[in-house]
């Protein structure tokens, strides 16, 4: 285990298991259908790496980048756009790939500005929730785990950058970041 490390709350083999049945689900759901796997940089990009090649249906995938407006403007769910998406989504399939929803204000946001653009569905996977931090409530199709309000890092989940390639979800020990 990392030193940085106090628990490890989501083993490798754990994450692994879930996600295939996370994919198998998923597969169901779009049989016959080629989904657009929409990932959300950067924390989400393991998540997707792993989800993708477990899947049995033909997809594409494609990123967008976020970044919050900061501390005061969080709670209103303005949510800032990096880059864009490569194509346009008007009647295809869409499959948002997150890695954790805290809030529900990125989510809140993006669900509503994808929508705009007409996709034929547009359905939403996370592999991480914690439902006691909820602000805005956003319907998800698809949850890996549901977690407590802990500061988790790996499996792409970032402490200023670090941590991302950890194989497992960890607690960061609270001296690193009090
Ligand atoms: C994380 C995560 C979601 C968002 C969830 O991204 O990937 O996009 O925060 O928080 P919310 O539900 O409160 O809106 P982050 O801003 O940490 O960026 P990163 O993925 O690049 O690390």
């Amino acid at each position: 285990m990392h030193p940085d490390v106090a628990e490890v709350l989501i083993t490798s083999d754990e994450l692994q298991a879930r996600i295939q049945q996370l994919a198998d689900e998923i597969s169901v759901h779009y049989a016959g259908k080629e989904p657009l796997l929409l990932a959300v940089l950067k924390g989400s990009v393991v998540f997707l790496a792993d989800l993708m090649r477990a899947l049995s249906v033909p997809h594409a995938i494609d990123f967008m980048a976020t970044s919050s407006y900061g501390a005061a403007t969080e709670s209103s769910g303005v949510v800032r756009i990096l880059k864009d998406l490569d194509e346009p989504i008007e009647g295809r399939d869409v499959l948002l790939v997150e890695d954790i929803i805290d809030s529900g204000n990125t989510l809140g946001y993006l669900r509503n500005l994808l929508l705009a653009r007409n996709p034929a569905s547009l359905h939403i996977v996370t592999l991480l929730s914690k439902p006691s931090r909820r602000e805005v409530d956003v319907p998800v199709d698809w949850v890996g785990f549901e977690i407590p309000d802990k500061f988790v890092i790996g499996y792409g989940l970032d402490y200023n950058e670090r941590y991302r390639d950890l194989p497992y979800i960890g607690v960061l020990k609270q001296d690193m970041y009090a």
